[in-house]
């Protein structure tokens, strides 16, 4: 397998139902993904993208297949671990944004930040510094009403990116957005997939085909059309740390080193 490789599906499968109401959301699904792709995934509603997604980001499970990630076949793994990967790995961004009402944008964001073990000043810190790179900053201490759609979905993309994951995974990211907030949105993922991130996205507007380097068409749970607009040596190479590198210098410094639950301080 070359290094690569980020994601192979192989023979996955999601039933639901049996019998007579046994249906399949995806069949014998087959996907290979390197790293640094902008996969844009597009096709009829019910042919199975959100459910594609949400097995990628280990929200949901196949019924069979395998599902391997940098090497691991995580398919059969236990919740727990799943819960553990899909924190420090996967970035999610939604249609309707999924941000918690009652929670300020700055808590919103650095709520990824909870599973890895730093302590809350460091959490707020760094979900600033992320917020900080949508020109946010100043809206932290904003519930989301008080936001516009695309503010929001900025926020969420600052949510998606500040655990510093390796694939983001984005749902119809612009289908409740204008043109402007669309476009917006766009651009800011286009630079973090420059940054060396893998980015599969759902979309329903083929305009928007034109920020991805490969594009994949989905009928009935299968792949109908695969379409690569840019070769595999001429995707950008992964670099560490998006956030750190466009801040400041005055937020610049290390994290504090996360330590376990319970226990005693990890060592780096
Ligand atoms: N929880 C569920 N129970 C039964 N069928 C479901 C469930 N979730 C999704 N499906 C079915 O799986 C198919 C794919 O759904 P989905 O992945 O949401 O499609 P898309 O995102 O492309 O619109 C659809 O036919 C849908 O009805
Ligand atoms: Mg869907």
């Amino acid at each position: 397998m070359s290094e690569n490789v980020l994601i192979e599906l192989k023979g996955l499968t999601k039933r639901y139902g049996y019998g007579d109401t046994e249906s399949f959301a995806l069949k014998d699904f087959d996907l290979t993904i390197k790293r640094g792709e902008f996969i844009m995934i597009m096709g009829p509603s019910g042919c199975g993208k959100t459910t594609l997604l949400n097995i990628i980001g280990l929200l949901d499970r196949a019924s069979r297949g395998e599902y391997i990630l940098n090497g691991e076949n995580v398919a059969g793994i236990s919740a727990r671990r799943q819960a553990s990967l899909r924190a420090k790995k996967i970035g999610f961004i939604f249609q309707n944004f999924n941000l918690i009402e009652d929670l300020p944008v700055l808590e919103n964001v650095a709520l990824p930040l909870v599973y890895t073990g730093y302590p809350r000043t460091a959490r707020l810190k760094n979900a600033s510094t992320a917020l900080k790179r949508f020109h946010l900053q100043e809206r932290e201490y904003y519930l989301p009403y008080q936001l516009s759609g695309g503010q929001q979905q900025r926020v969420a993309i600052a949510r998606a990116i500040v655990s510093d994951p390796e694939i983001i995974l984005a749902d119809e990211p612009t289908g409740n957005l204008d043109s402007r907030s669309s476009r917006i949105v766009m651009d800011e993922l286009k630079a973090i997939h420059e940054e060396g991130n893998t980015i599969i996205m759902v979309t329903h507007n083929p305009a928007l085909t034109v920020y991805a380097t490969r594009v994949i068409n989905m009928l009935d749970g299968h792949i109908d059309t695969d379409v690569k607009t840019v070769a595999d040596q001429n995707l950008p190479q992964p670099i560490s740390v998006k956030i750190k590198k466009k801040s400041d210098s005055s937020t610049e410094e290390e994290l504090p080193k996360p330590h376990k639950r319970h226990k005693s301080r990890r060592k780096k």
